[in-house]
């Protein structure tokens, strides 16, 4: 287990990718330097093009957390979490995994797991196989690594009792030392597929067995383990995935979108399978989504990120209740928070054309310098109720009306400014239809405030 500190990073590519890039070259030599002017430019264009996809990413993962990172399509997501993985290298900036700086180490050498979307599977292994493959691989790797880094006071020691062995003329101690590891790898690999009586289990493949049956009773896919992947389901393929990662034991799980290719209701199922294992195991998790519910119900705290930025780290309801800017605020929460553009007169009057009313007292200190500003207030749909005609209500429009049973959506809009539209959320008992012109009362304890200039909420 193990934090993860990432530290001003940042990363950019060139805007032309490979295939393109190479298009463009052939192009150039087509124009066999007829045209000089342009082979230059052209290579100017590919040169100036770069575009920094992350912008100054500060974020430390708690040993153990489940953080989420969501943001909308585009935003940079994937490229961070390659960049942690190591399969991107970094513009500037530092990563950390536990004690150790990781920027210039391999993938291999992370102690790092990553899920994918798509679940890459090997198709020609089974289920047990797939799970096995990576503790083979990295057993394997662990040993080599460990001999390569023993340090010289271990290295003295094996080889004096190396020499002890020789020199007491215990030969075949001394064989079975060197070479028993590498002829059991041999015998196991040998007959693994034999039917289990016939098999050779070494200490290892033991372990390794031990490690798959817990990793696939976690998970549930015992029954599973003989079949090949393309005999499961989408779902049954991801808890693969997700155990095969899980089955290393690995420091930290890395997880793109693992739900994504799911139906809605396996989506929600798996979705909190995953929060309970990972309480289990505890293993340091960095999730990413552009789904603010999955985003809401998993993390322990939630980095909201558009545009290669971080926006927000906090924990799901505090995102909630208290969005440090417009984009968090129309990110998170659905249907998504409402916004009207109003003016302020101090100390605690909102007018609009077409409704006025007085906050409640604690706005005078936080809006102090925002006299005869315009401001933008935010009012999430659900903090909107039908109520009597007042001056302090807005009248609107009713265009769409969804109704989902525990409730109902309308879409409105005002009667004297019909581009401001809004959504609200409130009980199914209320008979509304499309076309009907109903009056709509703002929670006066449930305002938030943005300032139009630099969209950073007031608080
Ligand atoms: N290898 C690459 N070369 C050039 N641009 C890339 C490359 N990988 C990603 N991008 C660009 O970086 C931006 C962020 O992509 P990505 O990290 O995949 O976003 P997300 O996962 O949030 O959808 C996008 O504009 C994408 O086109
Ligand atoms: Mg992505």
């Amino acid at each position: 287990m193990a934090q993860v500190i990432i530290e001003n990073v940042y990363k950019s590519f060139s805007t032309f990718r490979k295939d393109e890039e190479a298009i463009i070259k052939d192009e150039i030599s087509v124009l066999n330097a007829q045209d000089l002017s342009h082979i230059i430019t052209s290579e100017n264009t590919i040169h100036a093009s770069k575009h920094t996809v992350l912008r100054r990413i500060n974020l430390a993962v708690q040993d153990g957390e489940f953080m989420v990172l969501v943001g909308p399509s585009g935003c940079g997501k994937s490229t961070l979490l390659r960049s942690i993985a190591g399969l991107e290298s970094l513009t500037a900036g530092n990563i950390w995994v536990g004690d150790r700086l990781v920027n210039d180490l391999p993938p291999s050498e992370r102690d790092i797991a990553m899920v994918f979307q798509n679940y890459a599977l090997y198709p020609h292994l089974t289920v047990y196989d797939n799970l096995a493959f990576g503790l083979r691989r990295t057993k394997e790797e662990g040993r080599r690594k460990k001999e390569e880094g023993r340090g010289d006071k271990e290295e003295g020691i094996n080889r004096d009792r190396h020499l002890e062995n020789t020199a007491n003329g215990n030969l075949i101690n001394s064989f079975s030392l060197q070479f028993q590891p590498l002829f059991e790898n041999v015998l196991t690999a040998a007959t693994r597929n034999l039917p289990k009586g016939l098999r050779y289990w070494s200490e290892r493949e033991k372990a390794v067995d031990e490690r798959v049956k817990t990793v696939a009773e976690l998970l549930q896919i015992e029954s599973l383990l003989h079949r090949l992947p393309k005999q499961l389901s989408g779902g049954q393929k991801q808890r693969v995935a997700l155990g095969r990662a899980m089955a290393r034991n690995p420091q930290v799980f890395l997880m793109d979108e693992p739900l994504s290719n799911l139906d809605a209701k396996l989506r929600a199922e798996t979705r909190s399978q995953i929060v309970q294992l990972q309480r289990q195991l505890g293993t340091t998790t960095i999730y990413v989504t552009h789904d603010q519910t999955e985003a809401m119900t998993m993390g322990d705290r939630i980095a909201v990120m558009n545009q290669g930025q971080l926006q927000q780290v906090a924990k799901p309801l505090e995102l909630y209740h208290q969005p440090a800017n417009l984009f968090v605020a129309q990110f998170i929460g659905s249907p998504p928070m409402n916004f009207i553009t109003i003016k302020f007169t101090a100390p605690l009057m909102v007018s609009h054309p077409q409704f006025r009313f007085t906050l409640p007292d604690v706005w005078a200190r936080k809006l102090g310098n925002y006299d005869g500003r315009s401001l933008i207030l935010g009012i999430r749909p659900e903090h909107l109720s039908v109520s009597p005609p007042a001056i302090k209500n807005l009248q609107v429009w009713v265009e769409i009306v969804e109704a989902l049973g525990a409730e109902t959506y309308l879409w409105v809009s005002l009667v004297e400014m019909r581009e401001t539209r809004l959504q609200v959320r409130i009980g199914s008992e209320l008979a509304v239809k499309v076309g009907d012109k109903i009056w709509l009362a703002i929670a006066p304890d449930k305002i938030h405030f943005f300032d139009p200039d630099t969209s950073l909420a007031i608080f």
